[in-house]
């Protein structure tokens, strides 16, 4: 079976995709999955948030031009199980470079082939930038699902009829016929306000148990992580804020219905199991994170 890509997309800018980008992939590890987390938006906020270095050259940019390929720009973090292909300023000029490309829809899902039939990841997340531009509609062309954070406030249905409308045409134009949407997450979940339970209900009503039930709380800690390049389980294993996102991957795994993290992940004798093999060597010291 081929490893599924999910998009975490909202042409809304602040309202949590890339909190939950971060934070879902860290606490899915902690349930044994093998993550890659691909940063697609060039402001470069998951890969700085995961404490890893920004270098020119090192981004999914040159991957979707074809001019090298995506196993050359998968890097390690610090956190066993979680790989990133990090994102530099350079790939705001993409935009305009793919547009001019053959395909121009297809180059994510064309660069992430090979490592879609080596076993060796669980899950790719793609963390979008705040359009629907060139950048996330390759995202949502290469994704089998979309995953949409909403933030709990007055105006958070506004637009998303936009982005489901998207998915639908892309499914039914044939660029994409297996998108479907994943879930809904409401970030920024204030339980004190009258209004963050009225918006919760408000989006229940159209969207059902498409819904995580798992509600991400607004908290102080959440917002401060990122500026420690670390993602919450790891910067304050005890806060409400960890606690949640620890439910949301327990939550993800059952709605998949996804086992344990699959056995051997790779055939050994292909070029990307050896650069495979070399990182995990090299990452050896890598850090657990804690349960
Ligand atoms: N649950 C939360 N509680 C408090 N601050 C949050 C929370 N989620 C996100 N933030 C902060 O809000 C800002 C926007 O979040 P971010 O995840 O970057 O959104 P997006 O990727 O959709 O633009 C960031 O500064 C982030 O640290
Ligand atoms: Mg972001």
């Amino acid at each position: 079976m081929a490893t599924p890509v999910i998009a975490i997309a909202n042409q809304k800018g602040g309202v949590g995709k890339t909190t939950t980008a971060i934070n879902l992939a860290a606490c899915l590890t902690v349930q044994r999955q093998n993550i890659l987390l691909i940063d697609l938006d060039p402001q470069a906020n998951a890969t700085s948030g995961l404490g890893v270095e920004k270098t020119p050259g090192q981004s999914i940019y040159k991957a979707l031009l074809g001019e090298v390929g995506v196993e050359n720009v998968i890097r390690p973090t610090t956190y066993k199980r979680l790989d990133i292909i990090a994102s530099e300023l350079d790939l705001a000029g993409a935009e305009v470079d793919i547009a001019r490309a053959d395909n121009y829809l297809h180059r994510l899902k064309e660069s992430l082939a090979p490592i879609l039939e080596q076993d060796r990841y669980d899950f790719i997340f793609v963390d979008c930038p705040p359009s629907l531009g060139i950048l996330t509609m390759n995202a949502l062309t290469a994704a089998e699902s979309l995953l949409i954070p909403l933030q709990c406030e007055y105006y958070a249905l506004e637009g998303l009829s936009v982005i489901i409308d998207l998915v639908e045409k892309l499914r039914t134009s044939g660029t994409n016929p297996q998108l479907h949407l994943e879930g809904i997450i409401m970030t920024m979940y204030d339980g004190r306000t009258n209004l963050s339970q009225a918006v919760v209900q408000d989006v229940y009503k159209h969207f059902g148990n498409r819904i995580y039930e798992t509600l991400i709380p607004r908290t102080i800690r959440l917002g401060e992580a990122p500026s420690f390049g670390k993602p919450i389980i790891d910067y304050d294993r005890q806060s409400v804020g960890a606690v949640a996102y620890l439910q949301l991957a327990k939550e993800f795994l059952q709605r998949r219905g996804s086992e344990e993290a699959r056995s051997f992940p790779f055939q050994s004798e292909s070029p990307i199991a050896e650069a495979a093999e070399a990182q995990a060597a090299q990452a050896e010291d890598r850090e657990e994170l804690p349960e």
